[in-house]
């Protein structure tokens, strides 16, 4: 079976397709670089020994994608390809509209046009309005910035999509807080400056490249004081990608999940935790809130469970070994090797 992964080259795409070729599967990367680079893929052929068949495409290019799908038998699209910074989302929300919102309907459009149906879409818990106690589906739905937005419209778009025709057949993937890397520290997360998210933020300081760590808030209503939230290992969402693929080739309609856990940790927690597997110490000062940070969020995961018979295996232990290895052995992510190339 052939799989097309839009954004196949950043974080979540990579550690996806390598699960997807573990598994059997035949794939097509289109990749703008946008966020990423090439390595990764080469990394994933010398960890697999496959190759995966790579398009240097943009999604806001019609004719490129329909160029892909002419020359290729398509089975099915995993689509990650988006812009992902809430704070850029709010410098420049028109570039995010466009990107993410428009490119999800060439995408759709052209799948159309080939008559292919099956999609399982990266989208995010930002989703969600709510942040108290475990977040199911059905909780409300409504997003405070331009990037949560793109992720609703075109969860809309895709339902629109299925009444329009009952052929289709669509997980949407409400990811929590990915986390972590592969076990052999080839593959990884690359932030492009200074890391906005914790765990990036962490093991830069761990390893000496930042001073300390700024904890936002630590008066929230927790145990600690400090933000609780859903960290998932990036293979576990990977993993929960072939159980999305598994059940759109099976079935049609339109659905969301939650890619959770189901336990919240909190920022402290995850210091505590890093610092013991790392055995490095993590400076950090408390500072005010992040606007827009909400105290809780966690995932209730259990209709994942249910119908994608998927479940997260791996705990804050392995996510923080991984992301410390990860980071140990690329001090500077992908990019020393990509100036060599
Ligand atoms: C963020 C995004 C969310 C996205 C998710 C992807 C925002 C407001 N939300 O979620 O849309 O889907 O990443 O993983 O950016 N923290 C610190 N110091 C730091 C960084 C973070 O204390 O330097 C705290 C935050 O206040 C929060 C927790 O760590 O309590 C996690 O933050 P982060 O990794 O940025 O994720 P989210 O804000 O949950």
């Amino acid at each position: 079976m052939v799989i097309l992964v839009t954004g196949g080259a950043g974080y979540i795409g990579s550690h996806t397709c390598l699960e997807l070729i573990n598994a059997g599967y035949e794939l097509i990367v289109l990749d703008n670089f946008s966020n990423s680079n090439i390595v990764p893929l080469h990394r994933i052929y010398e960890i697999t020994g496959k190759h995966i068949k790579f398009y240097h495409a943009d999604l806001l290019n019609k004719n490129s994608i329909e160029k892909i799908f002419m020359e290729n038998k398509i089975d099915a699209v995993i689509h990650l390809a988006g812009y992902k910074s809430v704070g850029q989302s709010v410098q420049s929300p028109l570039s995010y509209y466009h990107n993410n919102v428009t490119g999800t309907l060439f995408l759709c459009q052209t799948m159309q046009k080939f008559n292919v149906t099956k999609m399982v879409f990266s989208s995010s818990a930002t989703v969600y309005s709510i942040n108290e106690g475990a977040i199911s589906e059905d909780a409300q739905l409504g997003s405070s910035n331009p990037y949560g937005r793109t992720k609703l419209m075109i969860e809309e778009i895709l339902k629109d999509l299925y009444v329009s025709d009952n052929n289709w057949s669509i997980s949407i993937l409400r990811y929590f807080n990915p986390v972590g890397a592969h076990s052999s520290g080839r593959l990884g997360e690359e932030s492009n400056g200074i890391p906005n998210n914790l765990m990036p933020y962490i093991t830069q300081v761990a390893i000496g490249k930042l001073e300390q760590l700024q904890i936002f808030g630590g008066d929230y209503p927790t145990p600690d004081g400090t933000g609780i939230r859903d960290y998932i290992h990036v293979m576990d969402l990977a993993a929960g990608h072939i159980r999305a693929i598994e059940r759109v080739m099976t079935s049609t309609g339109v659905k969301a999940y939650n890619l959770g856990t189901g336990n919240g940790y909190s920022v402290m927690e995850m210091i505590i935790m890093f610092s013991q597997v790392s055995g490095r110490k993590i400076p950090y000062t408390i500072v005010d809130r992040r606007p827009g940070d909400v105290a809780v969020c966690y995932a209730d995961p259990s209709m994942a469970k249910r119908e994608l018979f998927w479940e997260a295996e791996r705990g804050i232990e392995e996510m923080c070994e991984d992301a410390w290895r990860w980071q140990l052995i690329n001090p500077s992510g992908y990019k020393e090797i990509v100036r060599k190339i």
